[in-house]
C-alpha cells in the first residue's frame, strides 16, 4: 500500500480492492489512479488532481476576467474550458476587456458550459492565479489560511473557485510570494502552520500601491515583472535536427521556435529557379497546438505573409549569388507562442542558415518593440500586444550595419516614441547577435581547444 500523501500517476494501483471514490477507477477487484495527483488514505482513498481546468458548479463563486467585447455583450475567461458569454442587458455597469467581475454560477449545463450572474466588479486591487485545484487549499479549513493572509498582511482577499484569487490592500507582494508557495506546496501536511512561521520570519517589503494599474503597476514594473525596455529571457541552441544541413532552437519567454535549413540544393519545380541567384524559401507554420485555440495546419495568409517578410530579410544577409539556380530552404515552427514569433523564429533561421555553413555577410537579429498601455515598451507579450492601444513594431536587423531588414507596424506611435524605440530595438539586436555568436562558437569550441580525442588522432596521425 502506497503511504499517505503521496504523488500518484494515472493507472498507479492505489488500493487491492475496489473502492468507489474520486478521482480512482477500479479494474479487475484493484483500485487505480485516474491522473496525476495526490493520493490521500487516511479515512477514505481519493485522488485529488495537482492540476487541471476548472470546471463549474452550481453555487460556485468566481472571478472573471474581461477577455472581449462585442456589440451586445462581453466574453470572460474563467479558467474554464467554455468561456461564458454575458449580454449587456443583463448587467448594470458598462465593462472593458481588462476588468475583472466576481461571479456567481447559477447554471451548468451538461456540456459543462456556465451560466453566471456579475455580482460585482472588482476595482482597485491585483489579480492572481493559481490553479484552481488548490483553492480548497488556499481557503484552509474554516477560512484558516485566508484568515492569516489577511491578518499577517493587511489584505482584503477574495478567492475565485476557479482559482483567480483578487487582493487589495496591505502587502501584496508578499502576498504574491505566499500564493506561490501555497500553490507550489499545496500537498504539505500544516500548511497553514507553516504559513505562519513563514509570515512571521520573512521581511516585510515595501507596501505596493493599491492602485495596480493593468500594464504597469505603481514602481513602473510590467504585468511580469519586466521594467519598460527589458527583453524576456532568450536561450539559443544550433544543431538541434542531425539530418538537416543546420538548425536551431530559440527560446524566448514563453516562445519556441524550431529551425531546419535545406540547401543550397537544385530548386524544384524547375521554372521558379534563378540563374542569378539562389532563392531562400522560408517556411513559417505555428503548430497546431502552439496557441491556445487549435491552429489549422493548413498555412493561413498569416503564415504566408510571415514567410515572405522574413524570407526577404534573410536574403539581405545571405550571400545569394553563389549558387545560382538553387534553393536554400528554411523551415520553421512555432511549438509555444506568445507573442513576438515571428522575430523568434527569424532568429532561429538565422542561426540554421550559419549552422548550415551559408555565406552570410551578417547574422539577423530582430526585435519586437512596440506600446500598450500608454507607454513604449520593448518587447510585448501576449497580454500587451491584446491592449487596447497596443502597437507591435517587429524590426530585424544586420547589426554590423544597423540595416534593418525587416519592419512592419500595426498602430500608431509619434515620431519621437518611433525613434525612442528604435534605439532600443537596435541595442537589443547587437545583444542577441552577440548571443547568437557564442552559440555558434560554443558548437566548435572542443575542436579548437584542444579536445582530447581530436589531439590524439592528430599525433598518432604523425
Ligand atoms: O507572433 P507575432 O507577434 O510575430 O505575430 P502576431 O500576428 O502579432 O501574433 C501575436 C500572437 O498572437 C502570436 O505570437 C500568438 O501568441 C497569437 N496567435 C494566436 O493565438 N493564434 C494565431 N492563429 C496566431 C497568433
Amino acid at each position: 500500500m502506497i503511504d499517505m500523501k503521496t504523488i500518484v500517476v494515472p493507472g498507479e494501483q492505489v488500493a487491492d480492492k475496489p473502492v468507489n471514490s474520486f478521482g480512482v477507477y477500479t479494474y479487475n477487484n484493484k483500485t487505480y489512479s485516474k491522473q496525476l495527483g495526490v493520493l490521500y488514505s487516511v479515512e477514505h482513498i481519493k485522488v485529488v488532481p495537482l492540476t487541471g481546468k476548472y470546471m463549474p458548479k452550481e453555487g460556485d463563486q468566481i472571478i472573471g476576467l474581461v477577455i472581449q467585447e462585442d456589440l451586445y455583450g462581453y466574453i470572460l475567461d474563467i479558467k474554464s474550458f467554455r468561456l461564458p458569454y454575458i449580454h449587456k442587458r443583463s448587467i448594470k455597469t458598462e465593462l472593458k476587456v481588462g476588468d475583472l467581475v466576481l461571479c456567481n454560477v447559477y447554471f451548468v449545463n451538461e456540456i459543462k458550459e456556465a451560466s453566471i450572474d456579475i455580482l460585482a466588479k472588482l476595482e482597485t486591487g491585483m489579480l492572481f492565479e493559481v490553479s484552481s485545484k488548490k483553492v480548497p487549499r488556499i481557503i484552509g479549513k474554516h477560512r484558516s489560511m485566508i484568515s492569516l493572509l489577511e491578518k499577517y498582511l493587511g489584505s482584503k482577499i477574495i478567492v475565485g473557485a476557479n482559482g483567480y484569487i483578487f487582493a487589495k490592500g496591505g502587502k501584496l507582494n508578499i502576498l504574491k510570494d505566499a500564493l506561490k508557495i501555497i500553490n507550489k506546496y499545496s500537498y504539505v501536511d500544516n500548511l497553514t502552520e507553516k504559513m505562519k512561521v513563514y509570515l512571521e520570519n520573512i521581511k516585510w517589503g515595501i507596501n505596493m500601491s493599491e492602485k495596480e494599474e493593468w500594464y504597469f503597476n505603481s514602481k513602473g514594473k510590467r504585468f511580469d515583472d519586466r521594467s519598460q525596455f527589458e527583453h524576456r529571457p532568450i536561450k539559443l541552441k544550433v544543431g538541434v535536427i542531425k539530418r538537416a544541413d543546420g538548425s536551431a532552437f530559440v527560446e524566448w519567454g514563453q516562445n519556441k521556435a524550431i529551425a531546419a535549413v535545406y540547401g543550397p540544393r537544385e530548386m524544384l519545380p524547375k521554372h521558379l529557379a534563378d540563374p542569378n541567384k539562389a532563392t531562400i524559401r522560408y517556411h513559417y507554420r505555428m503548430a497546431p497546438f502552439s496557441v491556445p485555440d487549435r491552429k489549422n495546419p493548413r498555412p493561413g495568409r498569416r503564415e504566408i505573409e510571415i514567410s515572405k517578410v522574413s524570407s526577404e530579410a534573410l536574403s539581405k544577409a545571405v550571400d545569394l549569388k553563389q549558387f545560382p539556380n538553387t534553393t536554400i530552404d528554411v523551415f520553421v515552427t512555432i511549438l509555444d507562442a506568445n507573442a513576438g514569433t515571428r522575430i523568434t523564429a527569424l532568429i532561429a533561421g538565422s542561426l540554421a542558415l550559419a549552422d548550415a555553413g551559408i555565406p552570410m555577410t551578417d547574422l539577423v537579429a530582430g526585435i519586437a518593440v512596440g506600446k500598450a498601455g500608454g507607454k513604449v515598451i520593448s518587447d510585448l507579450n501576449k497580454h500587451e500586444e491584446d491592449a487596447p492601444d497596443a502597437v507591435d513594431l517587429p524590426i530585424a536587423m544586420l547589426p554590423n550595419t544597423d540595416e534593418v531588414v525587416l519592419m512592419q507596424m500595426d498602430g500608431p506611435l509619434t515620431e519621437k516614441e518611433f525613434y525612442e524605440v528604435l534605439e532600443v530595438a537596435r541595442k537589443s539586436c547587437h545583444e542577441i547577435k552577440d548571443m547568437q555568436i557564442k552559440i555558434l562558437k560554443e558548437k566548435y569550441k572542443d575542436n579548437f581547444g584542444g579536445d582530447a580525442e581530436w589531439n590524439n588522432i592528430f599525433t598518432n596521425q604523425n
